[in-house]
């Protein structure tokens, strides 16, 4: 079994003498200031939560766009600072990337082009021509970086996301030399019919055939590329060994479905300091003696908001008896707002938060509180704890870690995951409560079997998700990626 030490342990005798780039487009840690002093904290966010305990074990060096005007205050002169505040264990190397370029990548072409293409829920994908040359641009400032951070060195480079397409062939076309390059690509990869809609469909599927390496979360989505490749690409397709030889180069597609640090969580929601934060945060949140439905989520219309919302109106029309004995909480991380299709969602959310709760609100009860507050890690670790039933309702989501976060903070072995089938974690997660988010007459049904499920069910159920999670770590995910990167060879370029 993988955990933290073992995979400590294979990055020292293993990778002794290789150096390990991280590459995200979101970094792990953010600085602001808050009471007018310089404050340090986590991003939200699937990426960051794997990969923190990751590089936390391996102390390298994570490249990452920074996000805040006082980024560049806390760098040294290399725009590189050492991460977490508390506990420096690995670099972060921020990259400084002009506003109108970023806003033109990330707003545009990765967020409003690749991420509506990639997920399907029936939110159009827009391709603008000036945003892809944005796009292209910024890869290249990866790919320069990394380059920097490489010299000299043999170097595994192990990028994230849709966000870092290209970033392999550019290095490529640099001259990197001694690089081993991965990249894992944490959403969904949509089918060939939808994928072909993209003007840029064969750029973006070359790009992705220059590394060494392709991950995704599931098989299916493995397949789905494959297809892809198939149907857009002269290429030659081995599905014995899983790779794409392509122009004289090959890679290697595989799944590895990602995962948390199950006993790190576990450890942190153990401790004295979690009792205490759980009265606080009892009393803040006005529970009384009333069950808690919790829900965390960036606010993305990938994530089945306003379905959650019309789950608890459905099942309080059914369910009246349920009044007053139970709060939901949705905490709502503010995510891409300056996308119209973000504003959008905040806008319909207020609305219909306000509405139903203004349908069936008693005294000073009300069903659903949703705050867009920042809540630490180790908080929002005590409130999987305190919940009675923990909900994830994306419409489509390559993994959702947020289930396996839960699941991890249940030492008590008890609460109840309701989750979509639409999510990779259903695919592991099978002693949830699986349902489908669009269907919200049975999404109310199924809350109803969560809120009166005998505690023994509970039981059953969390104890065999919890061996799913504990021996599918994120150590596990990240010893296996490691593992498969060492048996590359370096080849000069
Ligand atoms: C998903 C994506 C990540 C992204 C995260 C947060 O998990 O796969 O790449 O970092 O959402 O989104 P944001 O746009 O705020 O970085």
């Amino acid at each position: 079994m993988w955990t933290k030490q073992t995979l400590r342990e294979t990055i020292a005798s293993r990778m002794e003498g290789y150096k390990l780039i991280i590459a995200s487009n979101r970094q792990p840690f953010h600085h602001m200031l808050k009471a007018g002093k310089l404050i340090c904290q986590r991003e939200p966010g699937g990426v960051v939560t794997a990969l923190h305990p990751v590089m936390q074990a391996s102390s390298g060096t994570w490249i990452a766009a920074a996000s805040t005007d006082y980024d560049r205050q806390t760098v040294d002169s290399q725009n590189k600072v050492k991460v977490p505040p508390d506990n420096p264990a690995y670099t972060l190397r921020r990259l400084f990337i002009p506003k109108m370029e970023r806003d033109a990548y990330y707003f545009g072409y990765a967020n409003q082009g690749l991420w509506p293409l990639c997920h399907i829920v029936y939110t159009r994908p827009v391709f603008r021509q000036a945003e892809w040359e944005a796009y292209q641009r910024v890869n290249r400032i990866f790919a320069q970086a990394i380059m920097e951070e490489a010299v000299g060195e043999k170097a595994f480079v192990w990028a994230h996301d849709f966000h870092l397409a290209l970033v392999a062939q550019y290095l490529k076309e640099m001259g990197c030399q001694n690089i081993v390059t991965s990249l894992f690509w944490h959403i969904p990869w949509p089918n060939p019919e939808v994928f072909r809609i993209c003007p840029q469909k064969k750029e973006i599927l070359e790009g992705l055939l220059a590394y060494d390496l392709l991950g995704f979360q599931i098989r299916y989505h493995a397949d789905n590329f494959f297809k892809s490749v198939d149907s857009e690409l002269e290429s030659r397709i081995d599905r014995e060994t899983d790779t794409v030889n392509y122009q004289n180069r090959q890679t290697l597609i595989r799944a590895f479905p990602i995962s948390v640090d199950f006993d790190g969580i576990g450890k942190k929601t153990e401790i004295p300091a979690a009792q205490a934060a759980m009265e606080r945060l009892k009393e803040e949140l006005d529970l009384g003696g009333r069950k808690l439905i919790l829900g965390i989520d960036r606010i993305d219309y990938t994530k089945g908001l306003p379905e959650k919302v019309r789950a608890i109106d459905r099942f309080l029309e059914k369910y009246p008896d349920y009044k007053q004995k139970f709060v939901f909480l949705q905490i709502g991380q503010i995510s891409r707002l300056h996308v119209q299709r973000y504003k959008q969602l905040n806008d319909e959310l207020n609305g219909l938060v306000e509405e139903v709760n203004w349908k069936h609100a008693e005294d000073s009860w009300k069903p659903v509180h949703l705050t867009r507050a920042y809540f630490s890690y180790d908080d929002i670790l005590v409130l999987y704890r305190m919940a009675d039933i923990c909900i994830v309702s994306s419409l489509h989501d390559g993994m959702n870690l947020v289930a396996k976060e839960f699941v991890s903070a249940r030492t008590d072995e008890s609460g109840v995951l309701m989750l979509s089938s639409f999510t990779g974690a259903a695919r592991e997660l099978t002693d949830a409560l699986l349902m489908n988010p669009y269907d919200i007459e049975s999404f109310a049904d199924t809350l109803a079997q969560g809120l009166v499920m005998p505690e023994e069910e509970k039981q059953k159920r969390m104890r065999k998700m919890r061996e799913a999670v504990s021996s599918r770590n994120i150590y596990h995910w990240a010893g296996k990626v490691l593992s498969q990167l060492l048996r590359f060879e370096f080849q000069e370029v």
